[in-house]
């Protein structure tokens, strides 16, 4: 991050903590004399060894020069902790999850960390044409399909190898008609831990049928650290001038809206909590902030947000090819999970989510850009999440 930006950001740190202009009264204040940053327990990889249909499941990590340090394990392709360094260089694992392979199994937060397909967020009534034919996939968030059915991809073990110390590569056979889905679909995800601690996903896929996909990942974020509080004090920009406003089941209406004058703007860094619990229509369908953001137009990797934690001084900039993100805000979490990593218990708004995509129900709104693969193409992208430290 640039010194300018630092400075910027400073100032606005120290505006907001003498203004208190944070509204959510669960929230803390942003100063850092508050609790403690949690004790890093990265989980012990022996707690992820068992093997699923035959698939031996593993924990591996990945390691940079500088100590930051992915584990990562291949059931689900789920990033399981990222330890980055704070502003004292102390590491902070700023991802949420669970010990072990039993917890992720059992009925909690679904996706954390997880790879996210064959099509990331929502799909009104599990239903789309293609190429005149209907297709039902498994209905698992009310009346719609989330995050790929009860068969996604966040559920499946993925064949690993991994190439150096930095460096892990997934790839998963999911077969035609798999939770609904048309085509043979051979999908490719790396997670590489770079030396300028950035975490770099890229994913690609081919089919043997026409058929629709939209992957991301579904880290969630605490840059105070996984098991902190609160992330309603983290500042939050984002590059999108318009998102996509959703109905009561939070799949898009179809319309394209400016985020000027609502709580959705994010084009200057802006305190999550700051309007989180403002009187608004989509903030309530929410709960929260769970909606796509139009970024900006351009090509190739591009920034699309930047969070900063005042307490640890963390930021994190999430870069990619896609064209839109959603933002949530980790309204669903309860904190009824006790099973979070070292016995935490992950709290109401205790993370957020990035994740990089193609827009919600794209296969049934012909003005979103489409999700389509045919045989004859390649599915490519690339999301970086990364990380460096204000002062
Ligand atoms: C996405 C969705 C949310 C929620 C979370 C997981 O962000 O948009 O509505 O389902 O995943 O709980």
């Amino acid at each position: 991050m640039k010194k300018n930006h630092n400075l910027i950001y400073l100032s606005i740190i120290l505006f907001l903590s003498m203004t208190g202009c944070e509204n959510n009264s669960k929230s803390k204040s942003v100063s850092t004399d508050s609790t403690s940053v949690l004790k890093v327990t990265v989980p012990d990889a022996g707690g992820f060894e068992e093997t699923i249909n035959g698939k031996a499941v593993v924990l591996y990590t990945l390691k940079n020069k500088n100590g930051a340090e992915a584990a990562i394990t291949n059931y689900g392709g789920r990033l399981v902790s990222l330890l980055v360094p704070d502003r004292n260089q102390k590491l902070v694992d700023v991802v949420l999850g669970y010990d072990s392979l039993k917890s992720y199994r059992k009925k909690g937060e679904p996706y954390f960390g997880a790879i996210i397909g064959r099509y990331g967020n929502r799909i009104a009534k599990g239903r789309f044409v293609l190429e005149g034919k209907p297709y039902q996939l498994q209905v698992n968030d009310g009346t719609n399909t989330l995050h790929g059915g009860f068969d996604g991809f966040f559920g499946q073990v993925w064949t690993a190898k991994q190439s150096d110390k930095q460096t892990l590569e997934l790839s998963y056979f999911s077969k035609d008609k798999e939770a609904g889905y048309p085509g043979n679909l051979t999908v490719k995800v790396t997670y590489k831990l770079t030396d300028d601690n950035a975490l770099r996903i890229s994913y690609s896929a081919v089919t043997d049928k026409t058929t629709i996909i939209n992957l991301t990942n579904h880290a969630y974020f605490n840059l105070n650290g996984a098991g902190n509080e609160t992330i309603t004090d983290h500042l939050l920009t984002i590059d999108a001038d318009t998102y996509t406003p959703v109905d009561k089941t939070l799949i898009p209406t179809g319309k394209i809206e400016k985020v000027s004058g609502t709580p959705f703007d994010f084009t200057k860094p802006t305190l999550i909590g700051e309007r989180i619990n403002a009187k608004n229509e989509q903030l309530e369908y929410g709960k929260g902030y769970d909606h796509n953001f139009v970024l900006r137009a351009g090509t190739g990797l591009r920034k699309a947000a930047t969070v900063v934690s005042p307490k640890t001084g963390i930021a994190m900039e999430v870069l990619t090819e896609e064209p839109g993100i959603q933002f949530y805000s980790g309204n669903f979490l309860t904190g009824k999970d006790q099973d979070g990593k070292g016995k935490v218990t992950y709290g109401h708004r205790s993370a957020f989510c990035l994740e990089t995509q193609h827009f919600p129900d794209a296969p049934n709104q012909p003005s979103f850009p489409a999700t389509v693969l045919q045989p004859e193409n390649e599915y490519k992208t690339v999301t970086v999440y990364q990380f460096s430290v204000v002062k």
